[in-house]
């Protein structure tokens, strides 16, 4: 049995007064949460959100770690300087990272690595973009993502990652994928880890569905056998709306 996950992806949003102001509305509303509920929040968050998570089953994440322990690399952050600030989760490749900041998959994975080194628990992102859905590139695209992430990690690390399986054309569209479609290809992407894991490491592994994912359409998704919760960009922003997400997931 592997116990959902929900984590919100705040993405570009949220100040440390409206961090402070979700979280306090979000806190009691999932105090009897049956999954695990995580917030990836910006950096400038981090530290005031996990003073706001204490004492409660929410967890606090990033959104993106560097390769290196330290050095000259301008605008990244370390992983001391997140595990200080109190953030436990870390996403990794998501789509917007991959589209709009150069990530590759040699980037993706050398940042999954210094993730398990130094005890994050990841959620990995992967997924394809429209055309490539379109010309029945789907399975490829998302073997050739989950291949390249876990290059050289080996089966105990991999068995602390998480997937999130987020179709690019799905990310803030308001075009969810439909429960068959999310459910197929995240069983597929279930498929490759066992090849690469073994059956114990992909039966064991939890992989979410992310896009457009909400309070209406969660318990359809969340009733497919391979889906184990949601990666929510949008929908995490309002904490009623992320509470009955989590509150879903069982
Ligand atoms: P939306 O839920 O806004 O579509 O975003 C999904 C996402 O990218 C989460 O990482």
């Amino acid at each position: 049995m592997r116990k959902p996950i929900i984590a919100g992806n705040w993405k570009m949003n949220k100040t440390a007064a409206e961090c402070r102001e979700l979280i306090e509305a979000l806190a009691p509303q999932v105090k009897g949460a049956q999954c695990d509920v995580v917030v990836c929040v910006p950096y400038t968050d981090i530290a005031l959100a996990a003073e706001l998570c204490k004492g409660t089953n929410i967890a606090v994440g990033a959104q993106n770690i560097a390769w290196a322990d330290n050095g000259a690399f301008t605008g990244e952050v370390s992983a001391a300087m997140l595990k200080e600030a109190g953030a436990t989760y870390v996403v990794i490749g998501h789509s917007e990272r991959r589209q709009y900041f150069g990530e590759t998959d040699a980037s993706v994975n050398a940042r999954l690595t210094q993730a398990l080194k130094t005890g994050f628990n990841p959620i990995l992102c992967v997924g394809e973009m429209l055309d490539e859905r379109e010309g029945g590139k789907t399975e490829q695209v998302c073997r050739t993502q989950v291949v390249g992430a876990f290059k050289n990690i080996s089966a105990a690390d991999a068995q602390k990652v998480v997937i999130a399986y987020e179709p690019v054309w799905a990310i803030g569209t308001g075009k969810t994928a439909t429960d068959e479609q999310a459910n197929e290809t995240i069983g597929y992407i279930r498929s490759v880890v066992k090849e690469l894991y073994g059956a114990a490491v992909a039966d064991g592994m939890r992989i979410q569905y992310g896009g457009s994912m909400n309070a209406k359409n969660v318990a359809g998704l969340m009733a497919q056998p391979e889906i184990d919760g949601g990666l929510i960009g949008g929908a995490s922003l309002k904490p009623d709306d992320f509470a009955i997400i989590v509150n879903t997931a069982k």
